[in-house]
């Protein structure tokens, strides 16, 4: 029942009509009987700094905040807490008596997939393809779960070679920069051989687009983890399970990170099994 005391949570993105989260944000909220809504919202980028005043003004505990305005809303919070500070980007606004505090909940949204799958990547070498924020989260949860040395893989060298800097500086990791185009040539196959987990965070797959990795050469324990999610499977969790595999796509740290912003939404704990079916009413 929305009364008086019923208060706004919602996503903020551009374009947002496609987000999942009210779907499962509210089934949860509805049936842990908590006073909130959870909506989404399609934000202008010219209207950014003033979606953040109005949490504020309206007393909006929370927003959970997607592409492309994970970096661009740092400026207009009062703090980052916890991972956000390490990965520079928020996915997470939580409204303290009027401050604005941001977090990132997207590494533990894909360190908590890892750990409910059993991948265990503890000295292992990991395959990263991708750069940008979700490959920064990658590397976080990488790390925490204790791998021994990233290959990050990405389309720009240059921003590989961004992201590669940034995780030897923060977490003292081996890291090294293989070329996209030279993803398939004969020198980096041992990469392929040795990688305990292959991790898709380029947005890849979003739209149906497949990603040709030298699967012959893949050792048969590999796990290939995609954070991209859509209707049905990605292509390359389909390849992945055609050849038996282990795989799983993004919904399952999209779950994960959701039921962490739950979390510091509302101070309850999540009813994941709730979110997960949630999601399942609407095949992805
Ligand atoms: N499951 C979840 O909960 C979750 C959470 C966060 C993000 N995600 C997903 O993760 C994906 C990436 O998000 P992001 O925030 O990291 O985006 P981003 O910062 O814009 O980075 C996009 C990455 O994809 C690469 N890329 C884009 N188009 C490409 C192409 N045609 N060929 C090769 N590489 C290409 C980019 O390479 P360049 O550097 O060369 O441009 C970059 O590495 C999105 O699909 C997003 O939905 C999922």
């Amino acid at each position: 029942m929305i009364t008086a005391q019923t208060r706004l949570l919602g996503v903020i993105g551009y374009p947002i009509e496609h987000s999942l989260s009210p779907l499962f944000q509210n089934a949860a909220l509805s049936y842990l009987g908590l006073p909130f809504v959870y909506l989404a919202f399609d934000i202008l980028p010219s209207n950014l700094e003033r979606a953040l005043e109005a949490m504020r003004i309206f007393s909006i505990r929370g927003f959970n905040v997607t592409i492309p305005y994970k970096e661009k809303v740092i400026p207009f919070l009062d703090a980052l807490e916890g991972e956000a500070r390490v990965i520079e980007a928020v996915n997470t606004i939580v409204n303290e008596k009027g401050k604005l505090i941001g977090y990132n909940t997207d590494g533990v949204g894909l360190y908590r997939s890892l750990e409910r799958k059993e991948v265990n990547v503890e000295g292992k070498k990991a395959l990263l393809l991708g750069a940008g924020g979700a490959a920064k989260a990658a590397v976080w949860a990488l790390w925490k779960r204790g791998v021994k040395s990233i290959f990050v893989i990405n389309r720009t060298r240059e921003r590989g070679e961004d992201l590669a800097n940034w995780a030897r500086a923060e977490f003292f990791l081996e890291v090294e920069v293989v070329e996209w185009g030279k993803m398939k040539e004969q020198d980096s196959l041992p990469l392929w051989q040795e990688a305990g987990v292959i991790v898709n965070a380029t947005s890849l797959g979003l739209k149906g687009e497949e990603i040709s990795l030298p699967w012959e050469k893949l050792s048969p324990s590999v796990w290939i983890v995609d954070v991209v999610y859509r209707r049905g499977l990605t292509p390359l969790v389909r390849e992945a399970k055609k050849r038996g595999i282990q795989s799983f796509d993004g919904k399952e740290m999209l779950l994960q990170q959701g039921a962490e912003s739950f979390f510091l939404f509302t101070g309850e704990k999540a009813p994941l099994k709730v979110m997960e079916e949630a999601l399942d009413w609407k095949p992805l």
